[in-house]
């Protein structure tokens, strides 16, 4: 949404020489600043790449140049304007409010109707709690256009002016009325805040394992990063991949002893003040109200250039890039699956696709793994149709109740243990559990995950790999620090600018849940999943003559 321009990644074209070096050179064909680099968080990072060696081993920076590089670039992809520095003693009433600000529909280019295929462009005032206009950017907005009549809606791409004014841009997809919708997720000040506890505590989630042997038993906290003595550590980085992982050593017990994971809760460390910059129905995820009319009327005509990945209409998403939504019924989801093996690896936001089609397919029966609903893992078969479905959590952090060490497995990994071919279809979905950690933590995951997907097709070819991308959801104070909407647009954009030239598809989760009429939740409402399946589903079984996917 904001500047998402500043990644030039565009025209990658992968052919046959390794992926991951035409990105590594594209990367460095398109760095503009680097020399601008934030530290990384207090005791997370610094060390590599401020060159302090007395500072205890950093175990969460990322240490290759190459990496570094990387890093640089998606930095720029994920540019936020500056938002206020905040005084110990700062007034509310200085801040953005949504009550006082305003937004006002900008007539049409040229004059005239509004007409199909135009782009609606929306002017965003934001002012404080004395109505004075803010002169600064950095408050995170978004917007959306509906019609509840039609169940239609498609959502807003919003451009910072870093004065202060926004705005929203729409393409107008269907005839007759077209309501704009423009929502304050956060304020500025808000965003300062966030960024600040990324910064400070980025260990603000933490997890546990379980130590046993014989009748000896013990517990300690993990994370990606312990701020300890190597010695006082039980050092449990995957060889594979990299991916660091410690835990605090038991007293009595040896680091093999680890038999469980599990989340362990979080801190809570923001002054009252701080607090009041996140307010449902003040100032969090609080709509803004228009200075004038806020719809348009649509008249038909042939479309032009669009702004959304796809719209609601009918309650059902047409996508815009050429793929052919269907509906699929039970009937019709056997059909498209018959002979498929699906691996669907991540949080519980694919898992919902598992449950969805387990529910939507009486023939899939689920074989009982002794897994716990919430970790899986899960597997469903059909016999008859010879469809295999599974599910894997992703590997820690995971915010998930106690789970064997031994079902803790990185995506890459299993990636690497999939044949794959035309009839092995792949579901990433891994976000929203990274969301507390600094943004290193995801891009040292993704890139994981990357080299694997290229892996598996470059190995085979015809192996489909679908990713869902992630979403908007409620906002409470709590789930706003440790998972707001402004750390999954961060990691949305990291997400997608990584995987720009994988023979991969999108499932926009980010758009269909942004458009939808159905309130933002972490995991959306069955209409919303139905509608994300269906995508899914076209992807996999296109109607003859539509949108061909390209095996090169
Ligand atoms: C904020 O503004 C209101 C109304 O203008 C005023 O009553 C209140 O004292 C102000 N609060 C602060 C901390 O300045
Ligand atoms: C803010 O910046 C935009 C884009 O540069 C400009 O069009 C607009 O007039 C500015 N608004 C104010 C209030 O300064
Ligand atoms: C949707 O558009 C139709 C046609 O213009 C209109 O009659 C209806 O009132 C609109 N619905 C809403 C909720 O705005
Ligand atoms: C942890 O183990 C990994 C892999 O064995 C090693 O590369 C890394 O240096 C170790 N880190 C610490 C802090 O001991
Ligand atoms: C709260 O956070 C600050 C840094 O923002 C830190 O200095 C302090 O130790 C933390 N307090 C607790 C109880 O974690
Ligand atoms: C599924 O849809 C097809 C046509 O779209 C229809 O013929 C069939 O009866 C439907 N099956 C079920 C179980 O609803």
């Amino acid at each position: 949404f904001h500047d998402t321009s500043s990644l030039n990644v565009k025209s990658i074209s992968i052919v046959s020489i390794s992926p991951m070096l035409t990105l590594y050179l594209l990367w460095i064909g398109s760095i503009k600043n680097s020399w601008y680099r934030t530290p990384l968080a207090g005791s997370w990072g610094g060390g590599s790449l401020s060159t302090e060696l007395s500072k205890p081993t950093s175990i969460c920076s990322f240490d290759s140049p190459k990496e570094v590089l990387v890093l640089d670039c998606l930095r720029d992809a994920i540019f936020w304007p500056e938002t206020p520095l905040l005084k110990s003693k700062f007034s509310l009433n200085d801040t953005s409010d949504p009550a006082h600000s305003t937004f006002t529909i900008l007539p049409r280019n040229g004059g005239g109707s509004w007409q199909v295929g135009d782009q609606l462009r929306v002017s965003i005032r934001i002012c404080d709690f004395h109505g004075r206009p803010k002169k600064s950017g950095g408050d995170f907005l978004l917007a959306r256009l509906h019609n509840r009549t039609f169940l239609a809606g498609v959502a807003g791409h919003v451009e910072d002016h870093h004065n202060g004014s926004y705005s929203a841009v729409f393409s107008l997809l269907w005839e007759g009325n077209a309501q704009v919708e423009v929502t304050l997720v956060h304020p500025s000040e808000a965003v300062t805040v966030l960024q600040k506890l990324t910064q400070e505590q980025p260990d603000r989630i933490y997890f546990q394992s379980f130590f046993r042997s014989g009748s000896v038993t013990e517990t300690t906290t993990c994370n990606i990063c312990l701020n300890a003595n190597q010695q006082k550590l039980c050092n449990y980085t995957d060889i594979n991949t990299g991916e660091p992982w410690f835990c605090y050593k038991p007293k009595i017990l040896d680091c093999d002893a680890r038999i469980s994971h599990a989340k362990g809760g979080f801190r809570q460390n923001i002054t009252a003040m701080e607090e009041k910059l996140f307010q449902s129905g003040v100032n969090m995820k609080v709509s803004i109200p228009a200075s004038g009319p806020a719809n348009v009327i649509v008249l038909p005509k042939p479309k032009g250039k669009l702004q959304a990945t796809g719209y609601y209409y009918q309650g059902a998403w047409q996508a815009l890039d050429g793929t052919a939504v269907q509906q699929f019924n039970s009937t019709a989801i056997s059909q498209c699956l018959k002979g498929k093996t699906v691996y669907i690896y991540g949080d519980s936001t694919v898992r919902q696709w598992y449950e969805y089609l387990t529910k939507a397919l009486p023939e899939l029966k689920e074989f009982d793994l002794q897994s716990s609903k919430q970790t899986g893992p899960c597997m469903a078969l059909d016999f008859v149709n010879k469809v295999l479905l599974t599910f894997r959590s992703h590997g820690p952090p995971i915010r998930f109740g106690s789970m064997p060490v031994s079902q803790l497995h990185y995506i890459a990994n299993e990636l690497d243990r999939v044949a794959g071919g035309s009839d092995t279809l792949v579901v990433i979905g891994i976000w929203s559990h990274f969301s507390t950690f600094p943004i290193e933590v995801y891009i040292r995951r993704l890139l994981n995950i990357r080299r694997a997907v290229v892996r598996l097709l470059t190995r085979a070819p015809a192996t489909m790999v679908i990713i869902r991308t992630a979403n908007p959801k409620e906002l409470t104070l709590y789930e706003t620090l440790t998972n707001s909407d402004w750390f999954s647009l961060q990691r949305d954009k990291v997400l997608r600018a990584i995987f720009e030239g994988v023979n991969v598809r999108l499932v926009d989760a980010w758009e269909m849940i942004l458009a939808h009429h159905l309130p933002h939740k972490l995991h959306p409402e069955s209409d919303i999943i139905k509608n994300m399946v269906d995508v899914l589903l076209s992807y996999i079984c296109p109607i003859a003559g539509s949108f061909k996917r390209n095996l090169s």
